[in-house]
């Protein structure tokens, strides 16, 4: 009998998978390769960061945090919880999204590990290795990582700046092809600040229905919206359209740190069948919240103080104004104004910055001379651009206006009869 093939190597092999191989955070490879030296006399405002408790400016309330310490003092929580998360605490993500014209059992929630980890589970469940999903661009860049990570392609469709960064159907439709697994919107965005009316996303519900397309949607700015706009939840608006809504207590709770998430099953005709069940398969792999904040979720949804919503909104929105109004006397910035979230885009006239490449070029040497840093658009896709966050302090939003508006003065061209 021929003996077994061994392996037998004389040199030491050990590669990393396909799977690490191929995840890229675009973000992170982006601003990693920047030079960031700031310039030693100006302090550094970081404009950059999508974390809105890094500043300290936006308190949670006491009782939310006496709510998890009650659960860790109770030791009834230190033990495994279900995959898919507790029925009380699902059923609490239930009615807090349902609305009028849809009702949600704990049936149809999942919680994950933030919402990271409820899109990673969508992406999974919904498509295969070599078909594709769409996703906005700009858009935020997790998506790509995710999907590609698992030999997913990704597409993109177009958001159009002059219309307040809504769905260009045009090119949401023409990226549709016979692989595509299933369309990716968020709504409020990152990077955009955009707020999608109610018609604008029945036109995309009646794009996915027309392709017989299921829909990501990620919701985790949901109800972070300005005075004057209106928060509809895609599932709320659907027809016959399957789609799972990926939110949590991230942004709106402002504890991304908590990384409490979810998933909401929308299925009014009964197509996801399988779907429903891949996705509890998917959470067998890993335990995602932890217990302690699982268990705190009934009392949290319940019982945080309208006012506190109402005040964060209020900050937020009057940064998003100040930096509006200030920004847009800066000459070759052009901010589109933001209608919730916590970010604004702002477009850069390149061509009117001689020796200025491109919107990484333009962050990096803002930050060498005026010690603000801004995340270029690149990272989402989105060239010539770049964003700013609206959670920083007043004060910061001032003085981060007068340094740009110095360093725009300082190299933009200014054309007299035709000539520089
Ligand atoms: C649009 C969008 N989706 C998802 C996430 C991820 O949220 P989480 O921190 O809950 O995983 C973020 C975080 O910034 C986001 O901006």
């Amino acid at each position: 009998m021929e003996p077994k093939a061994k392996r037998m190597r004389k040199e030491w092999h050990v590669p990393a998978s396909e799977m690490a191989r191929n995840t890229f955070n675009p973000i992170r490879s982006i601003v990693d390769g920047m030079k960031l030296t700031p310039n030693p006399e100006k302090q550094m405002i970081a404009l950059s960061i999508g974390d809105p408790t890094v500043f300290h400016n936006l308190p949670i309330p006491e009782d939310l945090e006496d709510v998890v310490i009650q659960k860790i003092k109770s030791r009834k929580f230190n033990g495994y919880n279900p995959s898919i998360g507790y029925e009380e605490s699902r059923q609490a993500v239930a009615e807090y999204t349902s609305t009028e014209t849809i009702k949600y059992t704990a049936k149809d929630v999942i919680l994950t590990s933030g919402c990271s980890m409820a899109l990673d589970l969508c992406i999974s469940v919904l498509a295969n290795r070599g078909q594709n999903i769409l996703v906005p661009r700009p858009g935020f860049s997790i998506y790509k990582t995710l999907a590609e990570s698992q030999g997913i392609h990704v597409k993109y469709y177009d958001l159009m700046p002059e219309r307040s960064w809504q769905v260009d159907i045009e090119s949401l439709e023409s990226a549709i092809d016979s692989n595509t697994a299933a369309v990716i919107i968020n709504n409020p965005s990152n990077p955009c600040g955009s707020v999608f009316s109610r018609d604008h996303l029945l036109d995309i519900l009646d794009t996915a229905s027309r392709h017989k397309l299921p829909i990501i949607s990620d919701e985790i700015y949901e109800h972070f919206v300005f005075s004057g706009n209106k928060y509809y939840s895609l599932g709320s608006l659907t027809t016959d359209v399957p789609i799972l809504s990926c939110s949590g207590l991230t942004k709106r709770f402002l504890v991304p740190g908590w990384r409490m998430g979810w998933i909401v099953i929308t299925d009014k005709n009964d197509v996801m069948t399988e779907v429903r069940k891949g996705l509890v398969s998917l959470t067998q792999r890993l335990l995602g919240p932890t217990s302690l904040v699982q268990a705190s979720l009934p009392e949290i949804l319940a019982e945080t103080p309208q006012s506190f919503f109402t005040d964060t909104l209020g900050y937020v929105e009057d940064n998003a104004n100040l930096f509006y109004k200030l920004i847009s006397a800066i000459p070759g910035l052009r901010p589109v104004k933001p209608q919730g979230a916590m970010y604004m885009m702002i477009g850069i006239d390149i061509e009117k910055f001689p020796g200025i490449k491109d919107d990484v070029d333009f962050t990096e040497k803002l930050v060498k001379e005026q010690s603000v840093f801004c995340l270029p658009a690149k990272c989402f896709q989105y060239p010539n651009y770049f964003r700013i966050v609206l959670t920083i302090p007043k004060d910061k939003v001032v003085v981060a206006c007068d340094r740009m508006r110095d360093f725009c003065n300082d190299h933009y061209m200014t054309m007299v009869n035709g000539h520089t």
